[in-house]
């Protein structure tokens, strides 16, 4: 072999070095080591009914979201792109490891229930009907087309509108949800809330 073959062969190693570590993300995460990381986040997103103060709103279900999106969540708050001070203070510490460990976690945790309380401030009806063109990312019962897409089945209802106004202000910074969230009106917001709350997915974090 002479020299510019093996810089080809070296070459050859990075890219499919490369492939495999983009490739694992669908994947990738060791859940066992997940569980044991995952301890302090049960303070909050462990229990059912928790309220986040000023704004008050449900701490996010996250037990059952997907893998990529849980990912994405995590670095948007290491980023900047999202702003919570215990958040970003949470996900400002984690490695990427350490991110998708906690994710393969998540993800493996099932048994979710449509929330029970209705979620009073919007008509689950109309929000079917309004959710139509929400259908091509989050899929017709809310569950999500892709991991990329969080799933938006049985979360809590005013975390959902929370997070729809966040995107209409821009306080919540993604190209993608903003476009779609600019044209509803705060009654839009909470019938498409009061729609994905009744249906059956999401549970609070359980360390089992
Ligand atoms: C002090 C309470 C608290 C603790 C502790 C906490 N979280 Fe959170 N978490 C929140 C709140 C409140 C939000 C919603 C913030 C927002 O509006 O962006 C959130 C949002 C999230 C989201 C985004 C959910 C979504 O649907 O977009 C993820 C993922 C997440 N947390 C993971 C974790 C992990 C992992 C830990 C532990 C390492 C953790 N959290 C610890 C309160 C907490
Ligand atoms: C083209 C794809 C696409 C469409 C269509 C779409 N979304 Fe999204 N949605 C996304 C993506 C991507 C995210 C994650 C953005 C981020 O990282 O903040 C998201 C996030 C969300 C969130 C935040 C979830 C959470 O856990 O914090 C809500 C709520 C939401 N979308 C509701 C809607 C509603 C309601 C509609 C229809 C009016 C809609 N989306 C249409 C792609 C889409």
């Amino acid at each position: 072999m002479n020299k510019s073959m093996l810089n080809w062969a070296a070459a050859g190693l990075l890219v499919s070095g490369l492939a495999l570590s983009t490739g694992s993300l669908a994947d990738g995460g060791d859940a066992e080591q997940g569980r044991i990381k995952a301890y302090t986040c049960t303070g909050c997103h462990g229990i059912p009914g928790y309220v986040n103060a000023y704004p008050n709103y449900h701490v996010p279900k996250i037990g059952g979201q997907n893998y990529e999106y849980i990912v994405l969540a995590l670095k948007a708050y290491k980023n900047g792109e999202r702003q919570h001070p215990t958040m970003v203070a949470q996900a400002g510490s984690m490695t990427e490891t350490d991110m998708e460990d906690i994710a393969a976690y998540f993800v493996s945790l099932e048994g979710g229930e449509p929330e029970a309380e209705l979620y009073q401030k919007g008509d689950v009806a109309a929000g079917e009907t309004k959710s139509v063109v929400c259908q091509a990312c989050h899929g017709a019962d809310g569950n999500g087309i892709d991991p990329q897409y969080p799933r938006l089945a049985g979360q809590y209802g005013d975390y959902l509108a929370h997070s729809l106004k966040a995107y209409r202000s821009g306080e919540r910074n993604n190209v993608v949800m903003a476009g779609f969230a600019t044209t509803l009106s705060d009654q839009d917001i909470h019938d498409l809330a009061a729609f994905y709350a009744a249906k059956e997915g999401l549970v609070d974090l359980k360390i089992k």
